[in-house]
């Protein structure tokens, strides 16, 4: 029989070992659900909040910032960043701020071997080619996700199957956000172009222009659309996002998979949308012998 002292033993090395600290950079509207989505989960904890050097937010109370009494987390700069971390110790760093600000970070933190989720668009094609050797060069775990919501990375596995079969179709990318969005087209526009570029490329297509169309208007939190254009017929997917609550839920995913793990990876390995396919495909092989015998 269990002794109370091993029960109590077993919980707090499950205490131990599930509750992943977790810091957040970039406290914005996106940021702020993320905190809102991090403070809800039994597994996490929020030990760091960073700002932008001249924020008013400095020194704030993360509680103050989002009305929830839950965390009473001091609010520091980024360019306090290193003794942030080294007085904090989170496993995990959340950053949704901007591309300059994320690239700087990322090398900081990766020297200090903190695993790190970087949801910040707008990187070159140097910078995201910086980010994928950073993970080997200093041993720790990035999850790069200009695209962190499931449904969008379905969008993106739907496109780049398609393109693979309508490979003599014109493909167009139109992207809608809020007027204020900084970058032009958007993450998840140029992903989706590399994704329907790479389909396109497995069936022997290559350089077909894919234009990307980008609106800013109103308040459009982000939608995304793929159109498929033949002689004949038109096909169209797209993805809208209603609430950035969504993108919280993406970032939670991504830090419980890169908790522990080193390593440079994107949401469909977060996701695991290859294994999901592959039992698809099985499933569809079987379905076919069972129907010959
Ligand atoms: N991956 C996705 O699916 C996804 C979804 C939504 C947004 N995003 C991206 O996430 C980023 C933020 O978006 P948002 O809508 O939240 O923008 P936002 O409201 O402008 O928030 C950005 C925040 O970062 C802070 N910041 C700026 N420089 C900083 C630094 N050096 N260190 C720490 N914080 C700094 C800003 O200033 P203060 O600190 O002064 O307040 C601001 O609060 C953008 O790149 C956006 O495209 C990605």
């Amino acid at each position: 029989m269990t002794s109370i002292l091993e029960t109590f033993l077993v919980s707090v090395k499950k205490e131990v070992i599930y509750l992943i600290k977790v810091g957040l950079i970039g406290l914005g509207k996106t940021g702020k659900y993320i905190a809102e989505g991090v403070l809800q989960q039994n597994n996490m904890k929020i030990v760091a909040a960073i700002c932008s050097p001249n924020s008013e937010k400095k020194g704030m109370n993360l509680g103050e910032l989002l009305s929830n009494s839950k965390t009473d987390v001091k609010i520091t700069t980024s360019d306090e960043l290193q003794a942030t971390i080294f007085k904090t110790k989170p496993d995990v760093v959340v950053d949704f701020s901007n591309p300059q600000a994320a690239i700087k970070n990322a090398i900081i933190l990766s020297k200090m071997k903190v695993n790190v989720v970087i949801g910040t668009t707008g990187f070159s094609k140097e910078h995201i080619e910086k980010l994928k050797n950073i993970p080997y060069k200093f041993k720790n775990g990035i999850v790069y996700a200009p695209n962190i919501t499931l449904g969008v990375n379905v969008l993106m596995l739907l496109s780049n199957i398609a393109a693979t079969i309508l490979n003599n179709y014109d493909f167009q990318i139109v992207e809608m956000h809020y007027k204020n969005k900084k970058d032009s087209p958007s993450g998840t526009a140029l992903k989706l172009y590399d994704e329907i570029e790479h389909g396109l490329q497995i069936s022997g297509v290559k350089n077909k222009p894919i234009p990307i169309n980008s609106v800013r208007a109103g308040g459009i939190v982000g939608k995304h659309s793929v159109l498929i254009i033949g002689e004949h017929d038109k096909i169209e997917i797209s993805h809208e996002s209603f609430s950035k609550k969504a993108f919280s839920l993406g970032a939670l995913n991504a830090v419980n998979y890169i908790y522990k793990k080193s390593g440079y990876y994107e949401m469909k390995d977060v996701l695991n949308l290859k294994k999901i396919l592959r039992e698809y495909i099985d499933s569809l092989d079987n379905e076919a012998v069972s129907s010959q015998i």
